[in-house]
């Protein structure tokens, strides 16, 4: 399965692209085990036609993750790309499913809707919680039917749209809430993926990290910098809390500022972490790889314990 380049048509809302400074990966840089593992799942998930949800953090790659499914699922149509929370309540409907001429003042010609427009291919909805719940039943029911009715439309009209939904929330405890609908929930459960967190996935830093300096340089007609080992402690240990994206722009801006053939720690801008506790971590990590089973027991329930002191 070649997952090299999109190549595809792309349809997205203005403001769809967040960052401005993002650039459109063309390659899925998975090298920790966990990201590799989520290859192998999304692989098998990929040419079956069934719904799939990815669960993941802002920035963690959730979108790139969806068009690699497209990609792979070979489908012929458009990857229509919709953030949901940037659908005005009132024309939810009209929007995803179309309308019928006439069905509003001005509306002198019908349109497709986005739902329409993902015919033959794949519609990802980005932030699907954010979706009114009117709207949820009516998505439902047109995975399950595979129609949808247009506003103002007397018949509906046959779809075949794929849909690859995301979340950055737990939709279980929305439902648990009464703010998602639970059929629904349930019907994208049956293709789920979760994408973890950059820092729960240490191993592709530094791969994400040389991808992206390559990419930068190269559009900044620029020599690839080393990142010194100083520089790779840093990116490995910070919390990346925007994830991916986060660690796009630091690197893109590394690059801008720094001045020889190598990015330093201080061209990332990362918080500075006291090196009291970097001699703690340190000696942690030496005791964990290298120290007695006592030792290594005794680490654990300290930790524990501080844990407990701290919560
Ligand atoms: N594994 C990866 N390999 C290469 N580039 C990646 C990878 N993951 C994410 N990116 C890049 O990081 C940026 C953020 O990814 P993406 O837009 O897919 O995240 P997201 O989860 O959809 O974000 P949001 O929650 O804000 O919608 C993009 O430029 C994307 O190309
Ligand atoms: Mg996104």
């Amino acid at each position: 399965m070649s997952f090299e380049a999109f190549g595809q048509p792309l349809l997205t809302f203005p403001d769809a692209e967040k960052s401005p400074l993002s650039i459109r990966a063309k390659a899925l840089v998975f090298v920790d085990p966990r990201s590799r593992q989520l290859r192998q799942e999304l692989e098998q998930l990929a040419p079956r036609s069934i719904s799939v949800l990815i669960r993941g953090e802002t920035g963690s790659g959730k979108e790139l993750l969806a068009r690699h499914i497209h990609r792979a699922s070979d489908r012929g149509g458009l990857f229509v790309s919709v953030n949901c929370g940037a659908i005005s309540p009132n024309y939810a409907d009209a929007e995803l499913f179309g309308y019928a001429a006439g069905s509003f003042s001005g509306s002198a010609s019908s349109r497709a809707g986005w739902f329409g427009s993902a015919n033959g291919g794949t519609l990802y909805l980005d932030e699907i919680g954010d979706l009114p719940l009117p709207i949820q039943v009516k998505l439902l029911a047109a995975l399950e039917n595979h129609e949808v009715t247009r506003v103002g439309a007397q018949q509906p009209s046959p779809v075949d749209v794929r849909l690859v939904a995301a979340t950055s929330i737990d939709l279980a405890q929305a439902v648990a809430a009464g703010k998602f609908h639970e059929r629904l929930y349930h019907y994208l459960r049956e293709g789920r993926l979760e994408l973890p967190a950059l820092r729960e996935r240490v191993g592709d830093i530094l791969s994400l990290s040389e991808y992206f300096l390559g990419i930068y340089s190269q559009r900044l007609d620029l020599p690839v910098p080393l990142i010194s080992e100083a520089a790779q402690q840093a990116l490995e240990r910070h919390s990346w809390p925007g994830n991916t994206r986060e660690l796009e722009n630091v690197i893109h801006f590394a690059l801008l500022v720094s001045t020889g053939d190598e990015i330093l720690p201080e061209h990332l801008n990362l918080p500075e972490v006291p090196a009291s506790l970097v001699a703690i971590e340190r000696q942690l990590k030496h005791i964990l790889s290298e120290g007695t089973a006592s030792e290594r027991a005794a680490l654990k329930q300290l930790l524990k314990d501080a844990a407990l002191l701290l919560l």
